[in-house]
């Protein structure tokens, strides 16, 4: 008799198969994942995600001037152009063969209409117009709400201290309208008005403008990660806020209800905005519907990772991948996002 047998004659049969794994070795895993991790080349088969550069729009800022190419403090290295440095910012844009840009004007003078926004001669409506002429492959997104074209900044006609939903649609309309017939591929409503995307679907249609799709801001929120935005874009409101018609964070039906209305409405691609705070609306959507989906990765999400770089605090190559590969994984086929440019030069 052995040592071992000794032992676990004397002890309670109960206790026998304690003293058992005590002294045998462990038993060994048959199923090992770690073995599909081994190495760069296996990794890269079996990665369920990818981000390509078509995936990727470049948001740019246009005011008026010439040779202007001002920076935005709170998003470093991003800057505002003037229509002629937007030219050659766009040329580079499309030599990194990115999805496209969605554009953002900032107009020589502000009113309560906005009507800059709906002026064929507005910032937007030139640019666009450069852009396709000198740049025609370049897929260019316009951005249409009034709140960088209105004095007061919030998102419509006022009336009162409210937003004149109904009013409001009228505008977004020829908006709309004006921003294709400036030669742009793509509109993107953001101002979450009710009824903006059948407003916007019905002027288009009546301007012979039936080929130009409506990507729909559908679930936007009403978020702080809006800040440095508000520097680039001059769209911080005179009073109040954004909460009566921008979304409140803590809602996630609301946000199936929107995107519904939408979809019914004729929209072709569906946002949500912010990306990283919201990646669980992403992923509803991306179950419910089966329109594209996109996400937008916005001003303070840029800028937290941008000066969180700049401390040396982290390492930024790898946390703005991280970040956009999750937009992707939650089911963004599109992502908005001030990285584009940085991004492309490195997949
Ligand atoms: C305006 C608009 C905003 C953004 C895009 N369009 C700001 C806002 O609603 O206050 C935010 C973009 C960003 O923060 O990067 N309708
Ligand atoms: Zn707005």
């Amino acid at each position: 008799m052995g040592a071992q047998q000794t032992l676990r004659a004397s002890v309670h049969p109960v206790m026998r198969d304690t003293i058992h794994t005590m002294n045998t070795p462990l038993p060994k895993p048959v199923i090992r994942p770690r073995r599909l991790r081994r190495n760069p080349a296996i990794r890269r088969i079996v990665r369920e995600t990818r981000l390509h550069r078509a995936h990727l729009i470049q948001p740019m800022f246009i005011v008026p001037g010439l040779g202007v190419q001002r920076p935005v403090v709170s998003m470093p290295g991003i800057e505002q152009h003037s229509i002629d440095q937007a030219l050659r910012e766009a040329e580079r844009i499309r030599n990194l063969d990115l999805g496209g840009i969605i554009l953002f004007g900032i107009p020589e003078s502000k009113d309560p209409l906005g009507s800059d926004a709906y002026d064929e001669q507005g910032i937007v409506q030139r640019a666009a117009r450069e852009i396709k002429k000198e740049i025609p492959d370049l897929y260019v997104i316009a951005d249409v709400c009034l709140c960088e074209f209105t004095d007061h900044a919030h998102c419509g006609q006022l009336k009162g201290h409210d937003v004149d939903n109904d009013a409001t649609l009228e505008l977004l309309g020829r908006t709309a309208t004006s921003l294709a017939d400036a030669g742009v591929d793509m509109v993107a409503p953001s101002g979450m008005m009710d009824g903006m995307v059948a407003a916007i679907r019905s002027a288009l249609d009546r301007a012979d403008h039936s080929a130009i799709p409506i990507l729909s801001y559908a679930v936007k929120y009403a978020s702080a990660y809006y800040g440095p935005f508000r520097d680039a874009a001059d769209n911080t409101p005179s009073f109040g806020d954004r909460r009566a018609y921008q979304m409140d964070p803590a809602n996630r039906r609301e946000a199936l209800r929107e995107a519904t209305l939408d979809v019914e409405e004729g929209a072709d691609m569906l946002m949500v905005k912010p990306a990283l705070a919201y990646l669980d609306i992403v992923r509803d959507l991306k179950e419910r519907f089966d329109l594209p989906i996109a996400a937008y990765n916005v001003s303070g999400e840029y800028a937290m990772i941008k000066a969180a770089a700049e401390n040396g605090w982290i390492d930024e190559e790898r946390l703005v991948m991280e970040s956009l590969i999750s937009m992707r994984r939650a089911g963004a086929d599109m992502i908005l996002t001030y990285h584009a440019e940085y991004m492309a030069e490195r997949l």
